[in-house]
């Protein structure tokens, strides 16, 4: 079999390999020659990730925000291979469906919020919020309001790669520097970060004005023009913000206000990762959609997909005629099984609620024991997400320049040690998954702290710049 060909081979030889052939995503391809190739996974279980070098690390990212379940559960690939080989593949477009889809669908409504009795499946969150576009302003078309065709989103949000999920996305810096972005009708306001934007204000002072940055855009277009604002309830891949007090229920006001619907991207935040099954939970709200992806099948297979609440689905779908819209994998039979699974399973052992009582106070005190670390000017989090946040003078909130150096070096002090951190700029983020003891959340910050030690000691030292070794600007 290719695959045990290729773990077989020899770390170097892989390497190579890789190198001559694959194009990664979000990887600056010189720094990534510079630094030797890149790193080999070969194994993961529970927590933990092994290398093509045997070398162990504790995963406190859960992948890529993911793996909310943890590695290894056979159950799920039992799952795929009892589907695989009874319905392998069928579509689920032309008035067909199959039992993955129909029953996910189901269990879907049962762990949403009241009211959410709809999926639109896609095969990741990018796809997903492009979705939501096209489906906002479809809505906008079916009840009589055409001219509600612009879509709110934040300054440096993430929803995706897709030219419409990074349209959505407030990275103006990079990813709109490349192809063309972002396409019209697409708007971006403040982002609710206190820590970065929030000057001589209060944190409850910031949120507001943060909020109320939302309005005044709304009115600056005309709310008959504004047809949806989407944010996460909690920031992932911008740093781990986790807004002010007074930003979201000011947010959701304005929303109802003015008759723009809300969307809650609940990729990163869905599937219990903020302590609830949705993140729309976590601050109660009341969203219009909300794009799912990730913890849906605890990435062990790709699967995204809309939730569409009943006052929305209902025109579109009573209403609207055909949605001109879908992908040849929407609702593919094997990722909706392992989906089924992983929800499953996350129901039967109670997975969300032993976390949100008992692993989110560990997690959130074990981190904020880091609080007093010199490097450390802030550890904000909420649920199973936290960030560090890094600072030269936590004093005065300054930040280390050139931006991002800092992060960088600390995420590979971090890694030489053992532990998968992502560095965000100078935030350093966890997203461990949600089944993590207290003992391994004990070996999480006990290792980040020696990483801070060690990125503070590489600061200090005059000859040896901060991110020695470290990929420059590279996205963790
Ligand atoms: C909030 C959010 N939305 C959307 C996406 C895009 O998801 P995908 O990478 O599955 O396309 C991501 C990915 O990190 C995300 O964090």
């Amino acid at each position: 079999m290719a695959t045990s060909q290729a773990t077989a081979a020899a770390p170097n030889d892989l390497r190579a390999l890789d190198t001559r052939h694959h194009f990664h995503p979000f990887t600056d391809h010189g720094a990534l020659g510079a630094r030797g190739g890149p790193r080999v996974i070969t194994r993961a279980e529970g927590v933990h990730l092994w290398d093509a070098d045997g070398r162990r690390f504790i995963d406190a990212m859960a992948g890529l925000w993911c793996v909310n379940i943890g590695y290894g559960r056979r159950e799920l690939a039992a799952a795929a291979a009892r589907q695989m080989a009874e319905l392998p593949y069928y579509n689920t477009f032309f008035h067909t469906t199959h039992p993955p889809a129909a029953e996910l669908g189901r269990v879907l409504a049962e762990v949403a919020p009241p009211g959410f009795n709809h999926v639109f499946f896609t095969n990741s969150g990018s796809e997903a919020n492009d979705t939501v576009i096209r489906m906002v302003r479809r809505y906008f078309d079916v009840i009589g309001k055409p001219e509600r065709h612009v879509i709110l989103s934040r300054d440096n949000a993430y929803h995706g790669s897709t030219m419409g999920a990074a349209s959505l996305g407030g990275m103006k810096e990079t990813m709109h520097r490349q192809g063309g972005l972002p396409i019209p009708g697409i708007e971006h306001v403040m982002e609710p970060y206190w820590y970065k934007l929030g000057g001589e204000r209060t944190p409850d002072e910031f949120g507001l004005e943060a909020a109320r940055a939302v309005e005044e855009r709304i009115l600056a277009l005309g709310p008959e023009r504004v047809a949806a604002f989407i944010a996460e309830p909690i920031q992932g891949a911008g740093g781990v913000i986790v807004p002010p007090d007074t930003y979201w229920p000011e947010v959701a006001r304005i929303c109802r206000e003015h008759g723009v619907l809300l969307v809650t991207d609940e990729v990163i935040c869905g599937f219990g990762r903020t302590g609830p099954w949705f993140g729309s939970e976590y601050y109660g709200l009341d969203p219009d959609l909300m794009p799912i992806a990730k913890g849906l099948s605890s990435g062990y297979m790709p699967i995204g997909g809309v939730m569409v609440h009943d006052r929305i689905a209902e025109p579109l779908l009573g209403r609207g005629g055909e949605f001109f819209h879908g992908f040849t994998w929407s609702g593919h039979p094997v990722a909706c099984a392992v989906a089924l699974e992983n929800i499953r399973i996350l129901r039967a052992e109670g997975i969300v609620e032993h976390c949100r009582e008992h692993t989110v106070p560990y997690f959130q005190a074990g981190v904020r024991e880091l609080a007093d670390h010199p490097l450390v000017g802030e550890v904000r989090g909420a649920g199973m997400l936290a960030a560090l946040q890094l600072a030269e003078d936590p004093a005065t909130r300054k930040r280390f320049e050139p931006e991002g150096e800092v992060g960088a070096a600390c995420r590979e002090r971090c890694l030489a040690n053992g532990l998968v951190m992502r560095s965000v700029t100078e935030s350093m983020v966890l997203s461990p998954p949600l089944v993590i003891s207290r003992a391994e959340i004990d070996e999480v910050v006990e290792k980040a702290r020696l990483a801070l030690d060690e990125t503070m000691d590489a600061i200090a030292r005059p000859a040896g710049p901060a991110g020695a070794g470290a990929p420059a600007g590279a996205r963790g």
